[in-house]
């Protein structure tokens, strides 16, 4: 039998549909023309792949050696993308502190930082009502630019198929100008100093960012003196960076589902990880049966709720053959819960041999309400989980693997606290998010400064 036939074999009762035939959370069913939803998803299944096996396989190598403890995932960018937010230096700017963060991260820890945006395709959102009520008026929630809009009108609120293929559009666009910055120059190290964003500039971080960078430049000044140049060695000119979103909104990622040629397997081409939401992890849920078919890393978000039985369910049925690589298991507790929830997993995971990566997640577990009603999040509080996932893992013998934030380039004022002391009364100057709130650019890399010396005190 060739390759192609046995992984084939090995998948018989899976195909990109089946998941339609299971319970699935969170996936609009108000769309007004089916067949013209129908229609969107047959288009899109033959638009070109946004991203490509080989690189997916090499995303799962350096997870693989994340799960060894030889290296480090830094995830993030926005909660959601949107289309009023689509511009190239809101990409740029995201991009550059996540480089920052890396660079930062990667002094730390003396190993390298693998990089993943949430970016080039995080648009779906799991909402926890239905609907939104608003001075009487009862709509549907706002669920992701690539199902409805934002705005509150009967029209906004209503599914469109034609979004889909915007966002397809608006992926593919992102997409370029990455692998652009990624590949073209812009992120070779000689630009260390120019990543600084400029409204940064004359803060903290800005300053112990610029001394960070002269320590690399002088740096490769030497390692130039010694003939190792960007012309020689490919990672001091370009980085590799790949891309993430929740798979929650199935008939896209089955509609971008292609078999890869090569290897037979099928391959969720939308992007090089996906990742399952908190609210739809249900063994023998929709979004289960279709991640545990393609060949893309896949990360477990594991909240309050999640039991150690039902992870190892979960791992049984989505890494049957406990591969590195495969699992990133993101932790999101909230800062007073993540003692009591997380050393069970951890306990779970390495009685039965499991080898994954584990990431913390310090947003989704801290979101808070003002009381003016504004959704907003405490940098202290996102340290503290951080900190405590690191001291947990380490007390269980377990290797605290990465981060994953919701953080944006943009000066922002979503999340309070940092050390430009961002107040209850600034929230409303700069607050765009679409979803939940983000760090801006200061609050992100002054996070990345601390873990770095965490991971310092360690190495
Ligand atoms: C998210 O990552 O935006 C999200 C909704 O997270 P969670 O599933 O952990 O709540
Ligand atoms: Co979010």
């Amino acid at each position: 039998m060739s390759v192609q036939a046995i992984n084939k074999a090995r998948n018989a009762d899976w195909a990109p549909g089946t998941w339609r035939a299971r319970p699935a959370r969170h996936i609009p069913d108000d769309y007004p023309d089916p067949d013209a939803l129908a229609a969107a998803e047959a288009e899109l299944s033959g638009y070109p792949p946004l991203v490509f096996a080989g690189e997916v396989r090499t995303l799962r190598a350096r997870l693989a050696a994340v799960a060894d403890g030889e290296a480090f995932l830094l995830q993030g960018g926005d909660c959601a993308e949107s289309f009023k937010e689509f511009h190239p230096n809101n990409i740029r700017d995201t991009f550059r502190v996540l480089l920052q963060m890396a660079v930062a991260l990667t002094f730390g820890a003396g190993a390298p930082v693998v990089k993943v945006g949430r970016i080039a395709g995080q648009f779906a959102k799991p909402r926890s009502a239905p609907t939104e009520t608003r001075d009487g008026v009862t709509l549907p929630s706002y669920r992701g630019d690539n199902i409805n809009g934002m705005e509150f009108d009967f029209a906004s609120r209503t599914p469109d198929p034609q979004r889909l293929l915007k966002s397809y559009g608006q992926a593919a666009a992102t997409l370029n100008l990455i692998r652009a910055f990624a590949r073209g120059g812009y992120a070779s190290l000689s630009n260390v100093h120019q990543w600084n964003l400029e409204f940064v500039a004359g803060d903290r971080q800005s300053d112990r960012y610029r001394a960070l960078a002269d320590k690399i430049s002088e740096a490769l000044t030497f390692m130039r003196a010694c003939g190792v140049t960007g012309e020689k060695v490919a990672s001091l000119r370009e980085t590799d960076f790949f891309t993430s979103h929740e798979a929650l909104l199935l008939g896209f990622e089955e509609a971008m589902t292609r078999v890869d040629s090569t290897t037979g397997r099928w391959y969720d081409t939308s992007a090089h990880m996906i990742w399952i939401g908190d609210r739809t992890r249900q063994p023998d849920g929709a979004h289960v049966e279709f991640c545990r078919g393609v060949e893309n890393p896949i990360g477990v978000k594991c909240g309050p709720s999640l039991d150690p039985e039902e992870l190892l369910r979960l791992l049984d049925i989505l890494d049957p053959e406990n591969e590195a690589g495969r699992i990133v298991l993101i932790a999101r507790f909230g800062a007073d819960k993540v003692a009591d929830g997380l050393p069970k997993l951890l306990r779970a995971v390495a009685r039965e041999g499991r080898t994954v990566v584990w990431s913390s997640d310090p947003m989704h577990g801290n979101t808070i309400k003002t009381d003016t009603g504004v959704k907003t999040r405490r940098v202290d509080a996102v340290l503290k989980e951080v900190d405590e996932f690191f001291s947990i893992c380490r007390g269980e013998g377990a290797y605290p693997g990465g981060v994953h934030f919701e953080m944006t380039g943009q000066n922002v004022t979503e999340c309070l606290g940092g050390s430009d002391e961002v107040k209850e009364s600034d929230l409303n100057s700069r607050y765009h998010t679409h979803c939940d709130p983000r760090l801006n650019a200061s609050q992100a890399l002054e996070l990345a400064f601390i873990l770095a010396n965490r991971l310092k005190a360690r190495a």
